[in-house]
């Protein structure tokens, strides 16, 4: 071959390297032509340089810069071809299916229910076979449902501002207890208990579940927000021997026929008699709740003839029971949101 057909091949095969590599639009393709012109056997580049051999001596140097040009040229168009092609959506769609088919499946993780709404589910379910059906009332309280309907007066300890979240009085930056519309975030859910008497009449057989808040210290057995089932039974001649069999038929039904259950006499201004109720538990006897007859202040506060109907109240905690079923032995684990301690309910 003469230098001058040589040049001409070489110039022909750089337009047309030059002319496909800015067209080609996939992947593919352009393995295709990277193939065709740079391929170690049979590459256009490879042929062309053989036939480099054959040319007169003193036409070599002349050839081989013409080559080495025409080669970093057709390397120059490769890599830009790469380097857009890399970077459109729909060439990478053909670089290969991102979805494997064969891999295995990631297993969806489900969540369920906090091991407290499980409880508060149960502790319903319990209760509805004993007659009781539930009701609901606020968080946020007035004074009224949470003290003074339950026979709490003014200066009774129970209403320190030291001993519940009082909220700020409307329109000012400070907290007034005494205030006739100061607010607090319920103590107890024996609020509920006025709230449903106010609206209905006897017979009532209730119950209510729901969070309540102290300005207590946390440690194993105390929370600042827990939950309390609230009981109330009113009827003609109600008697504590009711509210005995209730409380012990309710522990056996949820901790187990060998529970041990124990009645201390207390106090509550909102019942009388009243009692604490304890179970057994690690050789300790611990204290689920409270208990008692409705006191007839309570009764007339609602507008009940307290000679004509009694009742029982009961107020029990709810993690204290969740915690003695499933040996819990810290109240703040339920409460951390550690999805290693939750995920075993
Ligand atoms: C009361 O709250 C009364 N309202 C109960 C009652 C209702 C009595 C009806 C009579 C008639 P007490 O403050 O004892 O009572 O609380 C009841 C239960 O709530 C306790 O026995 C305990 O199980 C639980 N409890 C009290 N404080 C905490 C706390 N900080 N963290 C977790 N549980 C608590």
């Amino acid at each position: 071959m003469s230098l001058p057909a040589f040049l001409t091949a070489l110039d022909a095969l750089v337009a047309e390297a030059s002319r496909s590599l800015t067209t080609v639009g996939d992947v593919e393709g352009l393995e295709e032509l990277r193939v065709r012109f740079t391929g170690a056997k049979n590459g256009q580049l490879k042929s062309i340089q053989k036939i480099m051999g054959s040319l007169q001596a003193d036409e070599r140097p002349a050839a081989g810069k013409r080559f080495n040009e025409v080669r970093d040229a057709v390397q120059l168009s490769l890599d830009e071809a790469t380097a857009r092609l890399q970077s459109s959506p729909t060439a990478k769609k053909s670089q290969g299916p991102l979805l494997d088919p064969t891999l295995p499946g990631i297993r969806p993780r489900l969540g369920h229910l906090h091991p407290i709404t499980q409880t508060i589910e149960h502790l319903k379910e319990i209760m509805g076979r004993l007659g009781f059906t539930t009701t609901e009332g606020p968080e946020i309280e007035d004074t009224w449902h949470n003290f003074v309907a339950l026979n709490i007066p003014e200066d009774h300890p129970a209403r320190d501002p030291l001993d519940n979240f009082y909220l700020a009085t409307a329109g000012k930056n400070s907290v007034d207890p005494a205030a006739p519309d100061a607010m607090l975030l319920r103590s107890q859910t024996s609020t509920v208990q006025i709230r449903v008497m106010e609206q209905r009449q006897p017979p009532l057989r209730i119950i209510s579940l729901g969070r309540v808040y102290r300005p207590d210290a946390a440690d194993a057995t105390h929370f600042p927000m827990f939950h309390q089932m609230e009981g109330l039974w009113v009827d003609r001649h109600v008697t504590m021997s009711q509210l005995k069999s209730v409380l012990r038929m309710f522990a056996t039904s949820y901790l187990g026929s060998d529970v041990h259950i124990r009645f201390r006499p207390s106090f509550f201004p909102f019942t009388e008699p009243s009692v604490e109720v304890d179970y057994f538990w690690n050789d300790n006897w611990v204290e689920f709740g409270g208990a008692g007859m409705v006191d007839p202040n309570v009764l007339a506060a609602v507008g009940y003839d307290s000679e004509e109907y009694s009742g029982f109240a009961f107020g029990l905690g709810v993690e204290r029971l969740c915690m003695r079923r499933y040996a819990i032995t810290d109240i703040r684990d339920l409460f951390r949101s550690d999805v290693r301690f939750l995920r075993q309910f």
